[in-house]
């Protein structure tokens, strides 16, 4: 009777726990627990030589840690046409109750036939004529990041979600707006700035085996055998927000030479490989990003690369994995993937309570990325603590601390809009 009621019993836990969105709590949240480690040093080549000068970093160490990053973390774009087709489907001219130009432009790609294409979503002021611009992928789609409601609902694979309307991996109509909150775009409109976006699904559905249906399969088909190296979710979604770039450059009213790129969580990550992969992005944003973005993964607390790579290993390149029984065997630490967006500007943000992401790991990260910037002129955190919540602090590697749970408010954007003015000078 007993063996027979702990099956019951664990069968019922099991069931619980599935039926629970949150992620399980594996991990240490004891700050005293961090055993110690040594960071790699940015400015160490591989063979040991120092790097001295912006032209050694530039030429030689650069290039070596982005080889790294591709081959350990990520993975490498193979070789290809990535020409994009653009098509604009729409304009309008008073979005947003009259305060703002919505554009809705389809990227296709003519290399790649059997690649659905992106949908790009833009909103932009009315009056200027070359605003500077914000872009990010979403999770819910268009139609979820705005309440607009003649807004098409995305027709792309979603991941299931009752209480975003997603109903058997397809958004309804009660998904729309479920995301606008993480999406400000009329103020973001009325401090001058023009928001892209489009749904991360229709580069690559996020799951397993989504990488068949999105441009990792176009271009590699659908019976590829992946190797290690070879590219992950995350480098196709970066992708993804490079080729939004190449077609801004074509939408009137919109200075793509003034570009951020910015992401939330998953794509966060994404937005920090986008903006190290693609040096056109003026300003990286990192918001909450954690594992596999600004949290350091020498440093073991919350989210661990043993448990991201169990969860979700096709964000990574297959090497990755290898990683999570012992992290500090990877040879480079996420301090080198912040370094690689110096000289330019840099926002890291956490949550006081999004320990999952390890918002100290992420502090200290952005602040081991300090020599490099500091090489190339720019300065780097300019303090040594964590500050206290609410507050940004630096003025070119920004970092704040937002009172409240993992998510992207309008506050955090708030603060990255302050960023943009400072760097354009607005
Ligand atoms: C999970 C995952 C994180 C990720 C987050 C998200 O919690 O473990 O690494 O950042 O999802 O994207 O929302």
């Amino acid at each position: 009777m007993i063996p027979r009621f702990s099956f019951l019993f664990s069968l019922l836990c099991g069931w619980l726990a599935s039926m629970s969105d949150a992620p399980a709590r594996e991990g240490n949240f004891d700050e005293s627990a961090v055993p110690p480690y040594t960071l790699p040093d940015p400015l160490k080549m591989e063979d040991g030589t120092a790097v001295t000068t912006a032209q050694q970093w530039t030429t030689q160490r650069r290039p070596e840690l982005l080889r790294l990053f591709e081959e350990h973390v990520y993975g490498a774009l193979p070789q290809a046409d990535w020409t994009i087709q653009t098509e604009l489907l729409e304009t309008k001219e008073d979005a947003l109750d009259g305060q703002a130009i919505r554009r809705r432009v389809r990227i296709t790609l003519p290399a790649f036939p059997a690649f659905r294409g992106i949908e790009m979503l833009v909103y932009q002021p009315r009056t200027a004529p070359a605003a500077p611009v914000f872009l990010g992928l979403s999770f819910g789609g268009n139609h979820a990041v705005s309440t607009e409601p003649d807004l098409p609902i995305s027709t792309a694979w979603m991941r299931p979600s009752k209480e975003k309307g997603v109903v058997e991996n397809y958004a309804t109509e009660a998904s729309r707006g479920t995301e606008s909150s993480r999406w400000p775009f009329a103020e973001m409109v009325a401090r001058g700035y023009a928001v892209a976006t489009a749904y991360c699904g229709d580069i690559e559905p996020d799951h397993a085996d989504g990488w068949k249906d999105g441009i990792r399969g176009a271009v590699m088909g659908s019976d590829h055998v992946w190797q290690e190296g070879e590219w992950g979710c995350i480098s196709a979604w970066a992708w993804g927000l490079s080729r939004m770039l190449d077609a801004l450059n074509d939408v009137p009213g919109v200075d793509a030479s003034r570009a951020a790129v910015v992401g939330h969580s998953r794509l966060g990550k994404t937005a920090l490989w986008a903006g190290v992969t693609d040096e056109r992005f003026g300003l990286v944003i990192s918001n909450d990003s954690g594992e596999g973005g600004a949290a350091l993964k020498y440093r073991d607390f919350g989210e661990t690369p043993a448990i991201i790579t169990r969860a979700f290993p096709h964000w990574f390149t297959k090497t990755y994995t290898r990683y999570g029984p012992n992290p500090q065997q990877c040879p480079v630490d996420q301090h080198e993937l912040l370094a690689l967006i110096a000289p330019r500007m840099l926002c890291v943000a956490s949550a006081t309570e999004d320990e999952w992401a390890d918002p100290r790991g992420e502090f200290l990260a952005a602040l081991a990325a300090e020599p490099v910037f500091v090489l190339l002129g720019k300065p780097g955190l300019e303090v040594t603590e964590m500050p206290a919540p609410d507050r940004s602090v630096g003025s070119w590697v920004r970092y704040h601390l937002r009172t409240g749970p993992h998510n992207i408010t309008s506050w955090d954007w708030e603060q990255y809009s302050r960023a943009a003015d400072a760097l354009w000078k607005r």
